[in-house]
C-alpha cells in the first residue's frame, strides 16, 4: 500500500513517514547531533532534565536580534529550578478546567468560520480553518479584543517566517529564504502591544487569562509584566501552528483511511480517538531538542556535554517495542501512549486545548460537509521545517 508521505511527497528525513526504521534507536550524525529514535530513550532523556537540559536557544536563535529577557517567563527553553517556578505559578491559571469550559466558545468561532467557507466546491483548508481558528481562540482565551485578531495573525504569520527563515539558514528549507533576523524584528512590535494590554489588566482586571497570570501568586511571588507578556506570546507560538498541523494531519490520514473516516461520520463521539491516533501516526512536532550539560551516554551511545540532543517523537510513536503495527492507522488503539505532546516536567501545558480544538474542528468539518475528499491535482503542501509535519496548504473538494 502506498503510504501517505508517499503519496503526498513528504520529506525523506521523514522516514518513519514511509514506514521506514532506523538503523539504531540513538544514533551521531556527521555534524555530531544525537539523534533520538527510540521510545525508551527518548523517555529516558524527557526523565532526566539535568543531564538534558532544554536551553537550546544558542543552536536556533544565535545571530537573532534577541536577549535574556526575550526568554523570560517562558517554559519551554527553562530548567529546574526556574521552570519548575513558572510552570506553578502558570499552571494555577491555565487549567484542564478553564480549558474544558472554552468548549461552547470554540464550537461558536469553528461554526461562524464553517458558514464564512459556504458556498465553495474546493477550499484550502489551512487557510480557510485550520490556521485561523486557533489564534482566534487564544486571542481570546488571552483577552485581546476580537478587533485585533487580524493584527494579531499577521504578527504570527511573520512569527512563522522568521522560524522557518531560521531552519532555512540551516539549509534545510526551499529556495525562497526570508531573512531570520528581519523576521524577528517584527517580535517587539507584539510584545509592545501584549505589554499595554498587561499593565491595563493590573489596574482593571476582567475575567481572562492574561488577567488571570498577573494576579497569580506562588509563596508570594507573582510573574513580571516581562514574563507574562513573554508567556503569553510562547503560547500563541507553540499553540498555533501545532493545533492547525493537528488538525490538517487528521484529515490526511482519514482522506487515507476512508472506512475510518466513515466511522467517525457515524459515530462522532470517536472523533477524540482519531484525534489521539492522528497525533500518533502523524506527529505534528517531529522532534524536540536538548543539550546534554554532562558527559553522558545514551544506550552504547557517547553523548559529550554540549551535544545537541534531537529527539524524534515522530519516529518513536512508530517504535515497534512499544506500539503494535505501528505503521497500521488505528484510531481504536488502546492504550495509546504516544509522544506526541512530549512527557515529563515539559509535557505539553497546551494538551487539552489541542485535544479539544482538534475534537470539535474534526466533527464540525465533517458535519457541515457530507464528502471530503483531496484532489490530486491539487495536493497538500507542506512545512519546509524538519521538526514540524505540518500542511501549510490543504485543498480539499467538497462533493
Ligand atoms: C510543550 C506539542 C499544542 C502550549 C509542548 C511539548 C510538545 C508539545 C512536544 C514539549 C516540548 C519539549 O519537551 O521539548 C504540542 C502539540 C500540540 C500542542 C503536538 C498540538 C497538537 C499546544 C497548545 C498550547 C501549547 C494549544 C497552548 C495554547 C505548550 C507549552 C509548552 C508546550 C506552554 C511548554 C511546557 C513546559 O515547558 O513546561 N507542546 N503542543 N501547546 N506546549 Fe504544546
Amino acid at each position: 500500500m502506498v503510504t501517505l508521505a508517499e503519496r503526498w511527497d513528504l520529506r525523506p528525513e521523514h522516514f518513519w513517514m514511509r514506514n521506514g526504521r532506523p538503523d539504531k534507536p540513538v544514533e551521531t550524525d556527521e555534524n555530531g547531533v544525537c539523534n533520538v529514535y527510540g521510545y525508551q530513550a527518548i523517555l529516558d532523556v524527557f526523565g532526566d532534565p539535568k543531564t538534558y537540559s532544554s536551553d537550546v536557544t544558542r543552536f536556533f536563535l544565535a545571530d537573532t536580534e534577541t536577549d535574556d529577557s526575550f526568554n523570560e517567563g517562558t517554559l519551554l527553553q527553562a530548567d529546574p529550578p526556574e521552570h519548575t517556578k513558572l510552570r506553578k505559578l502558570i499552571s494555577r491559571s491555565f487549567t484542564a478546567k478553564m480549558v474544558a469550559g472554552l468548549e461552547p466558545r470554540i464550537s461558536a468561532i469553528t461554526r461562524e468560520i464553517l458558514d464564512a467557507m459556504a458556498g465553495q466546491d474546493e477550499f484550502d483548508l489551512v487557510a480557510e480553518l485550520t490556521y485561523p481558528m486557533p489564534v482566534i481562540v487564544i486571542a481570546e482565551l488571552l483577552g485581546v479584543p476580537g478587533s485585533d485578531r487580524d493584527l494579531f495573525r499577521a504578527w504570527v504569520d511573520r512569527m512563522t517566517d522568521s522560524a522557518t527563515a531560521l531552519a532555512s539558514e540551516e539549509g534545510a528549507a526551499g529556495d525562497e529564504e526570508p531573512d531570520a533576523r528581519a523576521a524577528m524584528r517584527h517580535v517587539p512590535e507584539m510584545l509592545a502591544y501584549l505589554h499595554e494590554h498587561v499593565a491595563e489588566r493590573r489596574r482593571t482586571p476582567r475575567e481572562d487569562l492574561l488577567s488571570a497570570l498577573v494576579a497569580s501568586e506562588v509563596d508570594g511571588k507573582r510573574l513580571d509584566d516581562a514574563a507574562v507578556v513573554n508567556f503569553a506570546n510562547e503560547l500563541l507560538v507553540v499553540g498555533h501552528a501545532t493545533t492547525s498541523a493537528l488538525l490538517g494531519n487528521t484529515v490526511l490520514c482519514l482522506d487515507s483511511h476512508p472506512e475510518d473516516l466513515a466511522r467517525v461520520r457515524k459515530r462522532p463521539e470517536t472523533a477524540a480517538a482519531v484525534v489521539e491516533e492522528a497525533l500518533r501516526y502523524m506527529s505534528p512536532i517531529a522532534a524536540s531538542y536538548r543539550v546534554a550539560t554532562t558527559d553522558t551516554r545514551l544506550g552504547d551511545t557517547e553523548v559529550p556535554a554540549g551535544t545537541l540532543v534531537a529527539l524524534w517523537l515522530g519516529a518513536a510513536n512508530r517504535d515497534p517495542a512499544q506500539f503494535p503495527r505501528p505503521n497500521v492507522f488505528d484510531p481504536t488503539r488502546d492504550p495509546n501512549a504516544h509522544l506526541a505532546f512530549g512527557r515529563g516536567i515539559h509535557f505539553c501545558l497546551g494538551a487539552p486545548l489541542a485535544r479539544l480544538e482538534g475534537r470539535l474542528g474534526l466533527n464540525l468539518l465533517l458535519e457541515r460537509f457530507p464528502e471530503l475528499r483531496t484532489d490530486p491535482d491539487n495536493p497538500p503542501e507542506f512545512w519546509a521545517l524538519p521538526h514540524v509535519i505540518a500542511t501549510s496548504k490543504l485543498p480539499l473538494r467538497v462533493g
